[in-house]
């Protein structure tokens, strides 16, 4: 059994990489700041649930302040196994209107967690990329060759840099890295700023479905426990490796509203706004190499998936009427 640093403990993805880790019987430290990038009632409900486990600390922590990061790892005298950085300010909307926490966090935060690597001699880092960083690329389905230079959001050149800042601390001191680009992740317990969560949410409450652009834009969703599962995968010795980790099945928003409909028995009323100049129309993963050399495939159909969504929305009713979108 192994020790694991988590940050973004609370998050929707690193909640479910620390449960797996603690199932496993692994001991995980976890660190989030709890910030309010979305309403945090959903970080505290995620946290209470990893909480139940005896083989979890949990400590309040900024990755930008890399004093008291530092003071912390030293003072667990613990000897990690890896480091697995799902912090991060996420989404493309937001970054546009307030772009410095993303780079603090996103940027800064993974060059303080690399120097975490280097000083405490832990020998492997995963980072958490974005599919965002291939933005409106010609080659598709998107394969990690794909020129990634074109960038429509400050959150995507955000990723791109600590990217970059990992290929740095591999070359320069050998920290064993897998970056991992996830493509639109979708679960139970979501992200409340992310169209399934909202979709069924206001499916559910009987408000209207707000869409940005025509309902004709395509994502590669992917079910959390894939991508937590490839997360883990990924812990892996493997050098200095990207990974998509998708679905490699892009679904049309108005057809996942269609199999939301279907699966709650309620008609959604539909409010079309204006398209956002960062979203992309279309995302689609080439996850041959994450077949390959992770041993990984998506195992979750996008009905099954939705499914599981639908029976949490339905089974925290209440709890998710409050939450704020
Ligand atoms: N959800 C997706 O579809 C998706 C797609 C591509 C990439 N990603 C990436 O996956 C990772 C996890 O995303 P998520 O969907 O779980 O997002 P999330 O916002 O639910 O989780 C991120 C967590 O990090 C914490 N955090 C943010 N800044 C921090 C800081 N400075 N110090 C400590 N904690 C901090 C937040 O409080 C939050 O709990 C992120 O790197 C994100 O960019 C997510």
């Amino acid at each position: 059994m192994s020790d694991f640093l988590v940050t973004g403990t609370s998050g929707f993805i690193g909640s479910r990489v620390s449960e797996i880790l603690l199932q496993e019987g692994h001991l995980v430290i976890g660190i989030d700041n709890l910030n309010n990038s979305y309403d945090n009632r959903l970080k505290k409900w995620r946290l209470k649930q990893l909480k139940e486990f005896s083989n979890f600390i949990y400590e309040e922590i900024d990755i930008y302040d890399h004093k008291i990061l530092d003071k912390f790892v030293s003072k667990t005298k613990r000897s990690f196994e890896a480091i697995i950085n799902l912090a991060a300010h996420a989404g493309v909307r937001k970054s546009v209107e307030n772009p410095r926490i993303y780079y603090e966090t996103n940027v800064l935060g993974t060059l303080n967690l690399l120097e975490l690597c280097k000083k405490f001699e832990i020998g492997k880092f995963v980072l958490a990329s974005s599919s965002s960083i291939y933005g409106e690329s010609d080659i598709i389905p998107f394969s990690e060759e794909n020129d990634t230079d074109i960038f429509l959001s400050p959150y995507a050149a955000s990723k791109k840099s600590a990217e970059d800042l990992c290929k740095t601390y591999n070359y320069l001191f050998g920290t064993d890295i897998s970056i991992l680009r996830f493509f639109t992740v979708y679960g139970p317990a979501g992200r409340p700023d992310m169209s399934i969560f909202r979709f069924i949410k206001w499916i559910i409450e009987g408000d209207p479905i707000q869409i940005y652009g025509d309902g004709q834009q395509k994502r590669d969703f992917t079910f959390v426990d894939d991508i937590a599962k490839g997360t883990i995968n990924s812990l892996r010795r493997v050098g200095l490796e990207t990974f998509n980790l998708g679905s490699d099945n892009p679904i049309k928003l108005l057809d996942v509203i269609s199999i939301i409909e279907q699966e709650t028995g309620m008609k959604a009323n539909l409010e079309f706004k204006d398209k956002f100049e960062s979203d992309v129309f279309a995302t689609w993963a080439n996850i041959k190499k994450a077949k390959e050399i992770l041993n990984w495939v998506p195992k979750t159909s996008f009905m099954d998936g939705i499914k599981k969504v639908v029976a949490w929305h339905l089974e925290n009713k209440e709890f998710v009427r409050q939450i704020k979108i």
